[in-house]
């Protein structure tokens, strides 16, 4: 399944959703996850991210590695909160595009 990692918080900027033809996203306060059980596996939602928050859960950077687990576990959390159209960025999306070490901001 792909894995939605660090650089989505307090971004959001959602253009990967309405790509995906199998309604996989769940939306948070200021993350998505991805429904692993959903994903098929298209890779059509990579390319839409203009953060590169989006990896194969075989290819993620070592230090995201816990965002499968946390992708897995969010959406199931989420399962009612299904997003497939694309919407407004979060506001300041862009500063925080360039911000590293985010995870402790992900509000559940
Ligand atoms: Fe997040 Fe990128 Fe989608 S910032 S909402 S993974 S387009």
């Amino acid at each position: 399944a792909y894995v939605i990692t660090e650089p989505c918080i307090n971004c959001k900027y959602t253009h990967c959703v309405s790509v995906c033809p199998v309604d996989a996203f769940r939306e948070g306060p200021n993350f998505l996850a991805i429904d692993p059980y959903e994903c098929i596996d298209c890779d059509a939602c990579v390319p839409e991210c203009p953060v590169e928050a989006i990896y194969p859960d075989d290819e993620i950077p070592l230090e995201w590695e816990h965002y499968i687990e946390l992708n897995d576990r969010l959406s199931e959390q989420w399962a009612d909160r299904h997003i497939n159209i694309t919407a407004d960025e979060m506001p300041e999306a862009e500063a925080w595009a360039e911000k590293e070490d985010k995870t402790s901001l992900l509000q559940e």
